[in-house]
């Protein structure tokens, strides 16, 4: 809670559907006051919204404009935001002679570009908080620094966002706001068609696929532990958040 009386909320990008619905749900479970973005999906954002009972906002975290509106939206309704999940991304596959150059500029303004701007316009509020939280979702196996053949854009994009991770922790040090990376393998939705499961499992970097509740409590971890910053979570099914 600010000195203001308003009130701290966690915003996940992308926290309608797929992995950020889990996030959205485990931590609206945990207590955490959350607000999530879709930009396409308008009736099934308003179905998680009634579900999970959080505010869902409509915006292109890669248009400049809609961030402003969003953050203005949210400080309007009394709030400001302290704790922030790049979770907003594209998922372009294929070799990068044919991989069109619009997607391949996709992925880089949506996971490096919009990430960052987010971050620049949550640190005021971070600020009049007295810190904050800053998650960005990678992807398993950046560390490695290894060649790809079918998503080497989407990961050269989260390899930068890994660095920015570490970078912004760096520059925020003194400023109590921890910035980390949570970093999936593939992560299993449920979905029932051995064919993909199979496909999955052979891309999946521990040949296994991941829980996403297992990342979402890794997002939660992070949200409650003072003092991790720069650091790069891998959670895939070798991961074990009582591990941390
Ligand atoms: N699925 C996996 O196996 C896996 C593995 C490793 C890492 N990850 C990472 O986990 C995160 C979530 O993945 P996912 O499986 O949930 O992917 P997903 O189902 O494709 O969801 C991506 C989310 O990003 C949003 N998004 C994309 N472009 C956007 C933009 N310009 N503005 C606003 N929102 C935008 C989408 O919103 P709309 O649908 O409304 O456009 C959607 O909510 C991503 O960062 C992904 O890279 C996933």
């Amino acid at each position: 809670m600010a000195d203001n009386g308003e009130r701290s909320v966690v915003l996940i990008t992308g926290g309608y559907r797929n992995l950020g619905f889990w996030i959205s749900r485990e931590l609206k479970k945990a207590g955490y006051y959350v607000v999530a973005t879709y930009r396409t999906d308008r009736e099934r954002a308003e179905a998680t919204a009634i579900d999970l009972h959080i505010p869902i906002y409509k915006a292109d975290v890669t248009i400049r404009e809609d961030v402003l509106s969003l953050f203005e939206r949210i400080e309007a309704n009394d709030s400001i935001v302290g704790a922030v999940v790049n979770n907003a991304s594209t998922f372009p596959t294929g070799p990068l002679q044919t991989l069109s150059l619009d997607d391949f500029e996709d992925t880089f303004r949506t996971s490096v570009f919009a990430s960052n701007m987010i971050i620049n316009r949550a640190l005021p509020g971070m600020n009049e908080l007295g810190g904050g939280k800053i998650i960005n979702i990678g992807m398993a196996g950046l560390t490695e620094g290894r060649a790809y053949t079918r998503v080497a854009a989407h990961a050269a994009a989260k390899t930068a966002l890994m660095v920015l991770t570490r970078s912004w922790a760096k520059e925020l040090r003194n400023e109590n706001i921890m910035v980390n990376m949570v970093s999936p393998g593939m992560i299993d939705y449920g979905r029932e068609d051995e064919e993909w499961r199979a496909r999955m499992r052979r891309a999946a970097p521990s040949g296994k696929l991941t829980s996403p509740l297992e990342v979402a409590s890794a997002v939660r971890y992070l949200l409650e532990t003072g003092d991790v910053s720069g650091k790069v979570i891998e959670v895939d099914p070798t991961f074990n958040i009582s591990s941390l």
